[in-house]
């Protein structure tokens, strides 16, 4: 006998995480009793958690359209579809409805200053964070949030007073060794990182600090991750065989499609770039699964390349299941460059190009490799760098400690790369 479908059955099965009973039921359901707010939340709730967030987001777009009253975590929940789908401006406009309705919500702060940060805004992140932290004074992404804040304004004694309030990471630690290098508190700085050499997880913006100082100090670099980042730069082309050009092409037309938020961020001169929370590898289109399986390929080749080398990047790499590998789109357009960064929260970064201009002068749009950058003092020292040259298709890997950059191009097309990181699962907090 087939089961009646009411909205008891319906709420029964959702309790029990059955999603796509949930959604065809609601459907069918919804067929017979157009105007059943109680059915439509349902069924937006298990889209949402079915990782459906298009279908999602045009179910809670239908509800607001449809009923004169509703819960405002309608606009959380759509706030959190469009966070999914990358639309950063379209879901701070609906967290900004839930927190005008929801003044003290700790999660309507939080959402805010998760979507100014992908935005770039800091001045609203930090008020966001702040009124969070205003009802959770220990709230553990209210304190990162606003470390990070800081940090990104180069203010290293705001950025500190945040850290040392949160829990013991990996994260937090590496922050404050750098709060510590560019405060100039050399003692400070060496003190920690000789408590960070001794422990078990490497981290790239240690070496890279330690590096750094090694040259401004005049000390020994002795800490373990990298200590000579340099040979370990590979620079790939591949043949049409390997990588083609339509192949390419095909997958800037569907990143194109998406219409994602393309972002400023202060590196980027004349650019934009998707991140925030997003990561181009989760799209499920052909080509965008084609191409993370032939960037795991390489980065697997690169690994092997390197196996017997008596180096903590090589010996210590992490498992694939403690991994991300996190990817996203760098637009710049003429006269663009990306100022010297790591990828702090890295082991290994990487590049696909997937479209170079031509070059009218020598290293137009090419990457180059430092051990200077991110605003560190350099006290006047001497600092070695390397440049790669570029064309559409390369790929370069390298360990993620390495500070780089892209040199300024005149050409009247965009440069698009794919940038991506293994980002160790321990930096999530
Ligand atoms: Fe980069």
């Amino acid at each position: 006998m087939v089961k009646a479908i009411t909205l008891q059955s319906l709420q029964d099965d959702f309790k029990a995480q059955n999603y796509r009973d949930v959604i065809q039921g609601c459907k069918s359901l919804l067929e017979k009793e157009t105007n059943l707010l109680e059915c439509d939340l349902l069924l937006a709730s298990a889209l949402i958690l079915s990782k459906e967030y298009l279908e999602s987001k045009d179910a809670y777009l239908g509800i607001i359209k449809k009923y004169q009253q509703f819960s405002s975590d309608v606009y959380y929940n759509l706030s959190s579809a469009y966070l999914n789908l990358y639309n950063y401006k379209d879901s701070l406009f609906y967290a900004r409805q839930y927190v005008n309705h929801n003044t003290n919500s700790l999660m309507g702060y939080l959402r805010l200053g998760e979507l100014y940060s992908a935005l770039g805004l800091a001045g609203e992140r930090k008020m966001s964070y702040m009124m969070a932290l205003s009802l959770d004074p220990e709230n553990f992404a209210a304190l990162k949030g606003l470390s990070e804040t800081f940090r990104v304004e180069s203010d290293s004694e705001g950025a500190l007073k945040y850290l040392i309030q949160q829990k013991k990471t990996p994260r937090r630690d590496m922050n404050i060794l750098e709060a510590h290098y560019k405060l100039g508190n050399k003692l400070l700085f060496n003190n920690k990182l000789l408590e960070l050499n001794k422990e078990e997880v490497l981290l790239p913006l240690v070496a890279c600090l330690s590096a750094h100082a090694s040259v401004r100090f005049s000390q020994k670099d002795n800490y373990k991750f990298c200590p000579n980042p340099f040979n370990y730069i590979q620079h790939l082309s591949f043949s049409e065989g390997e990588l083609n050009k339509n192949f390419i092409e095909e997958v800037i037309s569907v990143i194109e499609g998406y219409n994602f938020s393309y972002t400023p961020q202060n590196l980027l001169i004349k650019g934009t770039q998707t991140l925030g929370p997003g990561n181009i590898f989760n799209l499920k289109d052909n080509c965008i699964i084609k191409l993370k399986a032939f960037i795991e390929g390489r980065i697997q080749e690169y690994r092997n390349l390197y196996k017997t080398e008596d180096v903590g990047f090589f010996k210590k790499w992490p498992n694939s299941n403690d991994y991300d590998l996190k990817g996203w789109i760098i637009d710049l357009k003429t006269g663009g460059s990306l100022k010297r960064h790591i990828h702090k929260e890295g082991w290994l970064s990487g590049s696909l190009y997937l479209r170079v201009p031509e070059k009218e002068k020598s290293n137009e749009g090419d990457i180059m490799f430092s051990l200077d950058g991110g605003v560190y003092p350099t006290d006047g020292k001497f600092y070695k760098d390397s440049i790669v040259g570029l064309t559409t298709g390369d790929m370069v890997l390298f360990p993620s400690s390495i500070f780089h950059s892209t040199i300024p191009f005149s050409a009247k097309e965009s440069r698009i790369t794919l940038a991506f990181d293994i980002i160790p699962k321990y930096m999530k907090e």
